[in-house]
């Protein structure tokens, strides 16, 4: 049976008001298992966003909402679902055109809906809008997750006038949010500094946080935010929204705090509308990322376990299944490198017990070689200096070791010191008239060329073609778009921002029609693209190059609120002071991997990774599936402390860290555990002992899941004890 045919089976609803004339009602619910968003039209057929929250237990009270506000809004669509522009709104709007015949007004009133389930805990709400006046339409899509909670958001614009349209502003979502007063939470960053969280009250005006870099989108800024709604929410209460959209490339989102006296909350949030208006042609499609937001009443804890369950089990690829242990050689090595130093290292790969090797950058160009980060790029062809034999002998000295082969990539980039770039200078993005600005010696490649998008995906396809066993990839990008200008875009140059990424995502298509499971990193210079728009098509990513394992406690910790921990890779390298036990317990906290001279570890230091290694193999099942609590944060408290407990709540691990060096910094009072079943009971030992050591907790300790989440224990970190890692078995 044809996908579109069982869908139409599956539509359970189907509302049509098809005559502008009509001005009945129409309330539109859309619930998930705790929450609900209200659409609801008006007397002249606009759409309103007229609630969002907890789900009301009577579904037709749903209907008297709008009443209860008196917004003082004479253009009456103050809350709009989809504000458009030009016509009576005056507020930001999320969509802005400028007509075939020039004119710049549009009006979207309600016309019809349908909702379609698509399993038993998806469905589709599509709700179709049409300007009255010209043939111009928006359909706004609301895909639910019942049991999550969690919505994705997007609208698709199309239209039937006498030439193109332009688009000049053309967002995902427009959402309104009514409360006694709003608190975003939101990153800024740049290299080895991601994730820097700030919050703040929400004043009148308009907040933006957005990206016009091109690629890297997330360098100083991603996406992701939250809101609270009253008072600021912590891990465990309050009204928050987590957001995020789904794009890897320019997005912007707007936070408005109407000057109305109801201060609703409008948000706006797509793809970054600066220097990027597109013109769209009758009858073609302009279908936006969607924008991924949960909400709980029950503080940041609950939404973000939310957000995890969706993303593993619908977002991000083999999110439910497994992953693999490694070692990688880029801080061992850098570029010097050649076949008897990795043949070393495959014996490494081994003797530290991890599944894989992974080879980072340096194994390409032989006109230019790829010795340092000046030059090669785009030449993928193995180095025939530093590898004689290729890849493929390569793979056969991996496999004779028992360890599986990944490779670095970084496939859309060009270093000007490159064949690729002589032979095809129109597919790079640059402006002729003007000095090539490059960043890290490099210019980025024009994937709205269609031919630019065979070659980069010819460069991950030839590699798997000529080396079927290759088991990993990680995929890097670490250039931002200068003189953002394309050969091949001709007129419509202020398409690049926009068809770049969708040029990425078709180039990403097929290759996971192709390698539909082969696990893929996604890594830009550290995190700068961090995005569940990327993530569909990547099992993991790197959070940044700052391994230094203090700071990525405050990393990881903040990616946590979005991310889950299966998908962040964590790698303990010579970053930092702290012993390795420090560094591989903080690498436990998610996706475990190395990035260390292994001959440099003394014997102890050895035994404790193996040590770690058997306990992280005992355990990933937990931290990878399992629900995550953040216990402590690390920038209140001296120690952070965050916990995984499995569907069952039979098993759990706890990881406990210092993060102050001043006098007598650790913990003083026990720490009360989250997410177990207060009935069980459940044996508690610290795991991770560092050789010739013993545990700071007593032996044998047995409690309740109500004492240990009610009282607590106290994991005795101090600066002799720097990280303790408790695991928690149910016992009988
Ligand atoms: C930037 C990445 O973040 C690093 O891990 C490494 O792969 C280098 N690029 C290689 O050039």
């Amino acid at each position: 049976m044809r996908k579109t045919h069982i869908a139409s089976l599956l539509t359970v609803c189907l509302i049509a008001v098809s005559s502008f004339a009509k001005a009945q009602v129409v309330t539109i619910p859309v619930e998930t298992q705790h929450n609900a968003l209200v659409l609801q039209t008006d007397a002249q057929k606009n759409l309103k966003m007229v609630y969002f929250g907890a789900k009301l237990g009577d579904a037709k009270e749903y209907g008297q909402i709008q009443k209860m506000y008196k917004p003082n809004d004479d253009s009456g669509i103050l809350d709009d679902a989809y504000t458009p522009s030009g016509s009576t709104n005056l507020a930001e709007p999320a969509i802005t055109v400028t007509h075939a015949d020039g004119n710049k007004s549009l009006e979207l009133l309600y016309v019809s809906h349908t909702v379609t389930k698509v399993d038993d805990n998806v469905s589709l709400l599509t709700v179709t809008l049409k300007d009255p006046a010209y043939p111009f339409e928006v359909k706004l899509y609301y895909k639910t997750f019942y049991k999550e909670d969690v919505t994705e958001q997007w609208s698709v614009i199309t239209h039937n006038e006498k030439g193109s349209v332009t688009l000049n502003k053309f967002a995902s979502a427009n959402l309104n949010f009514k409360a006694d007063g709003f608190w975003l939470k939101q990153y800024h960053g740049n290299w080895a500094t991601e994730m820097k969280p700030e919050e703040s009250k929400l004043t009148h005006g308009i907040k933006t946080i957005d990206s016009k870099l091109g690629t890297r989108a997330n360098l100083y800024e991603p996406s992701t935010f939250m809101i609270s709604m009253d008072k600021p929410a912590t891990e465990d209460e309050g009204k928050v929204l987590l957001g995020s959209l789904e794009w890897s490339g320019n997005f912007r989102v707007d936070f408005e705090l109407s000057p109305d006296p109801s201060n609703y909350l409008r948000l706006i949030a797509g793809i970054n509308n600066a220097a990027a208006e597109y013109h769209l042609k009758p009858n073609e499609d302009f279908a936006t990322p969607a924008l991924v937001y949960t909400y709980s009443d029950h503080g940041t804890g609950d939404a973000s376990r939310k957000m995890h369950s969706w993303a593993r089990k619908y977002k991000i690829v083999d999110g439910e299944g497994s992953r693999l242990t490694l070692l990688n050689n880029w801080e061992s090595t850098y570029f010097d490198f050649n076949e008897p130093k990795l043949a070393q290292l495959f014996k490494d790969t081994k003797k530290l017990g991890v599944d894989m090797f992974l080879l980072d950058d340096g194994w390409f160009g032989n006109n230019h070689p790829r010795n340092g980060d000046n030059a090669g790029l785009g030449d993928w062809q193995e180095n025939k200096l530093k590898l004689p034999n290729g890849i493929s002998s390569l793979m056969k000295e991996a496999k004779a070791n028992d360890v599986k082969f990944g490779i670095w990539i970084e496939p859309e980039m060009v270093n000007p010191a490159s064949d690729l770039y002589k032979a095809h200078p129109d597919w790079v993005i640059k402006e002729a008239n003007r000095p090539e600005k490059y960043f890290r010696n490099q210019l980025v490649l024009d994937l709205s060329n269609p031919k630019v998008q065979d070659f980069v995906f010819g460069v991950v396809d030839n590699l798997f073609t000529k080396n079927p066993d290759l088991a990993y990839i990680k995929w890097d990008c670490n250039a931002v778009i200068y003189n953002a200008h394309s050969s091949y875009l001709k007129k419509d140059q202020s398409h690049l921002y926009t068809d770049y990424v969708r040029g990425l995502y078709k180039v990403l298509d097929r290759v996971r029609a192709k390698y539909p499971k082969v696990p893929l990193m996604l890594c830009s210079g550290g995190g700068g693209r961090v995005d569940y728009g990327a993530l569909k098509y990547f099992t993991e990513y790197w959070p940044s190059d700052n391994t230094d394992p203090l700071e990525r406690v405050f990393i990881q910790w903040e990616y946590s609120y979005f991310f889950p921990a299966i998908a962040s890779s964590n790698h303990v390298t010579d970053w930092g002071k702290q012993p390795i036990k420090f560094k591989i317990d903080v690498a436990m906290m998610g996706k475990m991997g190395f990035d260390i001279v292994v001959g440099k570890l003394n014997e102890q230091e050895l035994a404790y990774c193996h040590e770690a290694l058997k306990n992280y193999d005992a355990l990933k099942d937990v931290i990878w599936h399992g629900d995550q609590y953040r216990l402590q944060s690390p920038w209140v408290n001296d120690v952070a402390s965050l916990m995984y407990v499995n569907d069952a709540k039979s098993k759990a691990v706890v990881f406990n860290y210092l993060v102050n060096n001043r006098y007598g910094s650790g913990t003083k009072t026990p720490i009360r555990f989250k997410g177990l079943d207060p009935q069980k009971k459940y044996s508690v030992k610290e795991i991770n002992l560092y050789p010739g050591t013993t545990s700071v907790l007593e032996g044998n300790l047995v409690y309740k899941g109500d004492f240990l989440m009610n009282v607590g224990i106290n994991p005795e970190v101090s600066s002799s004890h720097t990280s303790i890692v408790i695991q928690v078995d149910a016992v009988q």
